[in-house]
């Protein structure tokens, strides 16, 4: 639908104009306060509008807000510093993009670039962007995105997400046993861009990277969801410490306040492939996000706010859980940290259970977002206060028993 010259993709039914937007609440056009339980899909983890990022934009808006690829503004630099500091030890250099999708396409190519390889193994139903070949990696060829706008680019396997360890294992090493394959990309155990029902047996990422190391294949970590606390770590790969080849970033690393990604990867790797593998970003890295970012990454660390998602969302899945757990329409409430998912049984012919709970609960008080017709993902802000999370979950429930 096109609104306003805008050009929307899909669900546009709910759709309304975000009037105002503070802590963990937004404000729609009838000037109706809202509980958010979306984050803007895991951008706004520290809740909407934060001040303290807003400051240190402002800071440096009046210092410099651009510094050309060739070179690096002294902020790009801390950030960088700040960032890789962060993580383990080997990974120490970074590629600057815009968003998700470019810092995605930044590590295949270079996963390309150092195997010399071009096979790339990721899974079904997984989401890491809108580009040609991120879409390849998780879109079934089926959909009508993937016949209108393929072929996507070649060289993509699609793997089930795995229900069952021993099993995956066994099929994983299959498809490596070729020594064809230059990258795994997956998340950290749960699928962020399309569902969060989809949680992995614990020891997935262990055996992938185990079963990569073997075959001599590199381990693309997606953090473009679960990275800056959303999962109960500050970063996924904390869960089963496990540690990739590369790891991207986007979304929660800015807390929405400027466009921004990053693609962190080994001094060994980068020297091998930055000739090859053509990092250049315009846009990416301005001097304002990476004020934004090194501010967002301060106050994640500063408040562990990681502590208190592990917290609420064992609380969020718990009650939805017990809530829910009789009801007809509902096959399962599952998630990782405060990313939960409640998957609706699917019935042909009918309207969507999931567009129908969204209106209702936005004419409640409780903002929520679509994944599709029967997965429901649910991400409120991480510094939620207690009172308003509670509320939240009962509109949620009792919106959802409303339908039987
Ligand atoms: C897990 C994951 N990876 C990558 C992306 C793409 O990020 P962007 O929209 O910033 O390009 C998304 C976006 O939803 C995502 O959820």
């Amino acid at each position: 639908m096109i609104k306003n010259r805008i050009i929307y993709n899909t669900f546009s039914d709910y759709k309304f104009k975000f009037t105002r937007a503070q802590g963990s609440f937004v404000w729609d056009d009838d000037g109706h306060k809202l509980i958010d339980f979306t984050s803007g899909w895991n951008v706004i983890n520290l809740g909407w509008n934060h001040p303290e990022i807003a400051e240190a934009i402002s800071i440096q808006v009046k210092k410099n807000v651009y510094a050309p690829m060739w070179t690096a503004d002294p902020i790009q630099e801390r950030y960088a510093e700040a960032l890789t500091n962060s993580l383990p030890s080997s990974l120490r250099a970074v590629g600057r993009a815009t968003g998700g999708t470019e810092a995605n396409e930044e590590a295949i190519k270079t996963a390309r670039a150092c195997t010399g390889k071009h096979k790339i193994i990721g899974f079904k139903d997984a989401y890491h962007g809108q580009s040609l070949s991120t879409l390849a990696i998780g879109y079934s060829p089926n959909y009508a995105v993937s016949k209108a706008v393929g072929p996507f680019v070649p060289g993509f396997v699609q793997m089930d997400f795995p229900g069952d360890l021993t099993l995956f294992s066994v099929q994983l090493e299959k498809a490596l046993s070729n020594q064809d394959v230059a990258a795994v990309i997956c998340e950290a155990g749960i699928i962020t861009g399309w569902g969060s029902t989809r949680v992995a047996p614990s020891g997935f990422l262990i055996e992938i990277r185990r079963l990569t190391k073997k075959h001599g294949a590199l381990l693309i970590l997606d953090e473009v969801g679960t990275g800056f606390s959303r999962c109960g770590k500050l970063f996924g790969l904390e869960i089963e410490n496990v540690v990739p080849d590369m790891v991207t970033f986007a979304k929660g690393m800015v807390n929405g306040a400027a466009a921004i990604g990053a693609m962190v990867t080994t001094t060994e790797i980068a020297d091998k492939t930055l000739s090859k593998s053509n990092l250049t970003s315009t846009f990416g890295w301005t001097p304002v996000a990476c004020a934004a970012a090194l501010k967002t990454l301060e106050i994640h660390k500063r408040d562990k706010v990681w502590e208190k998602a592990k917290k609420d969302g064992q609380h969020l899945l718990s009650v939805l859980q017990s809530e829910l757990k009789n009801h007809p329409l509902v096959e399962g409430v599952d998630g990782v940290g405060m990313e939960i998912g409640v998957r609706f049984v699917k019935i042909e012919n009918k309207k969507s259970l999931s567009l129908s709970v969204i209106e209702k609960a936005r004419k409640k008080g409780l903002h929520l977002t679509y994944c599709d017709d029967y997965n429901h993902q649910i991400m409120p802000p991480l510094t939620i206060e207690k009172s308003v999370l509670e509320k939240g979950i009962e509109i949620f429930v009792d919106t959802v028993n409303s339908f039987r």
